[in-house]
């Protein structure tokens, strides 16, 4: 009989089809969430799951999964899922690294520039009829920042950070960076967080979202950063205190921030963060172009399939189980 891998929405793409002889698949329809009685009933003998950023993967959900064997996130961030508590268990987590590194950093970018030439808040000044005979073109009309030649502050040096400054780069800004791990990037200049934050003209963040990392931009970091500055996250929103950034922006210390994450999403309309006119927001849409999403999707599918077939996951979180596995 074959096994039951449940996917948590219909997903883009033709690669799904790859594992229609592996496993019998269940494709979950409609607004629903993993917790939902309904749905816990029909995760209960699932072999697999390939799921999204959205779906919590904790404790209860697993301990409603006996039969469960991989879970293949469509996502490079794993912090929904309790990894920890999966790795306990022996279970190989999957994850999407590499494909959706160029379409972050220009994500970034364009949240960067947005935020800087006021892109945003010009549309909405034209659509709001503002843009009249006697507000026309005049010297000191919507100045914005430039970004030629500015210091650029990148929090996180892996693959998106490093696509993010190798953007800096054409457009002539000064790149220094920061990263946990301390590692060494070519035209780069390392510093410690607080010295970036003191510096840079604008931050962008590309953190993991962790322990380690939540919160890490609270008020006295938020506090720490050059007047004026640009404050840039398409990592995770929990690694910005949003309350504190909104203060800074109110205040007048920074000057605008431009953010695809939010610490709760879909973000709330009441956000203070929204009643800024210098915050540009976009959706949480970081990778989200086609090509990449099939990317994605097939990376997530092969993930799955390398389970199904009796071998490693070529992209996982937690490769320690398969040398747990070998010392059993
Ligand atoms: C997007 O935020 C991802 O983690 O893939």
């Amino acid at each position: 009989m074959l096994k039951k891998v449940v996917i948590t929405q219909p997903l883009p793409g033709e690669r799904l089809q790859a594992l229609a002889g592996q496993c019998e698949m269940d494709v979950l329809t409609g607004p629903r969430s993993l917790s939902a009685p309904d749905t816990r009933a029909q995760l209960a003998d699932c072999h697999g799951l390939i799921c999204l950023l959205t779906d919590a993967i904790d404790l209860p959900l697993l301990d409603a999964m006996p039969s469960l064997r991989f879970v293949s996130s469509v996502s490079v961030g794993v912090d929904h899922i309790d990894v920890e508590a999966l790795t306990a268990r022996g279970i190989p987590v999957g994850h999407t690294p590499g494909v959706l590194v160029d379409t972050t950093a220009d994500a970034a970018f364009a949240l960067l520039l947005a935020a800087a030439r006021r892109v945003a808040e010009g549309d909405r000044y034209i659509r709001g009829g503002n843009w009249r005979p006697e507000t026309r073109w005049s010297p000191d009309f919507f100045l914005g920042k430039d970004v030629s030649g500015a210091t650029l502050g990148i929090v996180g040096l892996g693959a998106i950070g490093q696509a993010v400054a190798r953007r800096a780069g054409g457009f002539d800004m000064k790149v220094i960076g920061w990263t946990p791990s301390g590692r060494a990037v070519p035209g780069v200049d390392n510093v410690s967080l607080e010295e970036l934050l003191l510096r840079s003209d604008f931050v962008s963040v590309h953190l993991a979202l962790t322990s380690e990392t939540r919160n890490l931009l609270d008020a006295p970091m938020i506090a720490t950063m050059k007047p004026g500055a640009v404050l840039v996250n398409t990592a995770r929103g929990g690694i910005v205190d949003e309350a504190a950034l909104a203060a800074a922006l109110d205040s007048g210390h920074l000057y605008a921030a431009g953010l695809d994450v939010f610490e709760r999403e879909p973000v709330a309309l009441d956000n203070p963060l929204l009643q800024h006119p210098r915050v540009v927001v976009v959706p949480h849409i970081g990778s989200a172009t086609t090509l990449t999403r099939a990317k994605m999707v097939d990376i997530a599918v092969r993930n799955a399939s390398a389970v199904l077939l009796g071998q490693p996951m070529p992209h996982c979180v937690n490769p320690q189980v398969y040398l747990a596995e070998a010392l059993r």
